[in-house]
């Protein structure tokens, strides 16, 4: 495996294309716009640099990285070469399928096309192709430069040669993989998003202020973060995205999102990338001023 195409430039796009571009794949990374390919190369730099601080990597090692990214606007072009596609697009299931059924027809046919997705179903994605036995879900952690863990989803057609082929590959990256079968939110999302659901469901029902929450589940508990700036960083659409799959797929009300959540995806506050979610960021991201206006 040479040529690995990325689907999406942002949050996790980006980091997906930086960990293959930095163990000396070539990438291509996709996105609708050139402005959307600038920011996700503007931050892969950014990451580069802090890895160079740390003496992480070397001069030579940022500079190669950078220089096997290659960026298209157009998918069909992206992935024509690739041995290996990883969607990391918008977490919306309509879309996934129609990138599906696209990069099924650009992509050469021995090519594994991998999703990112954080919970939608692997069978489903894979039914928008001809090859659902190549198909398999390779859930990277944000932020993907850091993060151990992938969560290799197994579809329902996923064959033993695809699985031990993504295993392998995601040990070459450095990284440790963990093979789960393909239920709504897997195993990460299932345990993660109903915790992050809870805290919302605290602070909308007054239970205590946003700094309150956080810091009795950081002090107490020992998380280096807490929930709601979790969620603030993974993105409140993608949480409610997650969340809407879960409540679907299982029909248990456990999983319904808090109306708080969907008031505030409703009115653009999604977390650091806007600018504002549980905290302002509008500033600096590192000087994080709390919101009280929700409790
Ligand atoms: N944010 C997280 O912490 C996290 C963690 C694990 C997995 N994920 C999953 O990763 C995926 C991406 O999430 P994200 O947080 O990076 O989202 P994001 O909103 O930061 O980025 C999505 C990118 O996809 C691009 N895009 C949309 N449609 C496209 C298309 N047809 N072709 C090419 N590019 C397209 C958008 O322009 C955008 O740049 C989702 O499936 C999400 O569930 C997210």
């Amino acid at each position: 495996m040479k040529n690995i195409s990325v689907i999406g430039a942002g949050t996790m796009g980006n980091g997906i294309a930086h960990v293959f571009a930095q163990n000396g794949y070539t990438v291509n990374l996709i996105d609708l716009s050139e402005d959307s390919l600038v920011a996700g190369i503007v931050n892969i730099t950014k990451n580069l640099d802090r890895l160079l601080v740390k003496e992480k990597i070397t001069e030579t090692i940022k500079n190669a990285t950078l220089t096997n990214i290659n960026t298209f606007t157009s998918t069909e072009k992206g992935v024509k070469n690739a041995d290996l596609v990883v969607e990391a697009a918008t977490e919306n299931e309509d879309l996934k399928l129609k990138i599906f059924k696209a990069i099924d027809q650009f992509a050469p046919k021995n090519a594994i096309l991998a999703t990112n997705t954080s919970s939608i179903s692997i069978t489903k994605i894979a039914s928008a192709t001809n090859r659902p036995e190549k198909v398999i879900g390779m859930h990277f952690m944000n932020p993907v430069p850091i993060m151990k863990l992938v969560e290799i989803i197994r579809g329902y057609s996923t064959s033993d040669q695809v699985t031990k082929t993504i295993m392998d590959l995601s040990l070459r990256l450095k990284k440790t993989p963990l093979e789960v079968n393909d239920y709504p939110g897997f195993v990460a999302n299932r345990i993660l998003m109903p915790m992050l659901n809870e805290a919302i469901e605290t602070l909308y029902n007054g239970v205590a202020g946003v700094y309150e929450i956080d810091n009795v589940m950081k002090l107490g508990m020992g998380h280096p973060m807490g929930p709601l700036q979790l969620a603030d960083f993974i993105g409140l659409d993608i949480c409610l995205s997650i969340l809407n799959v879960m409540y679907d797929g299982f029909k248990n009300s456990k999983y319904a999102p808090c109306p708080l959540l969907v008031n505030m995806v409703q009115a653009g506050k999604l977390g650091i990338k806007s600018g504002e979610g549980f905290y302002d960021y509008s500033e600096s991201k590192k000087a994080i001023k709390i919101s009280n206006r929700f409790i």
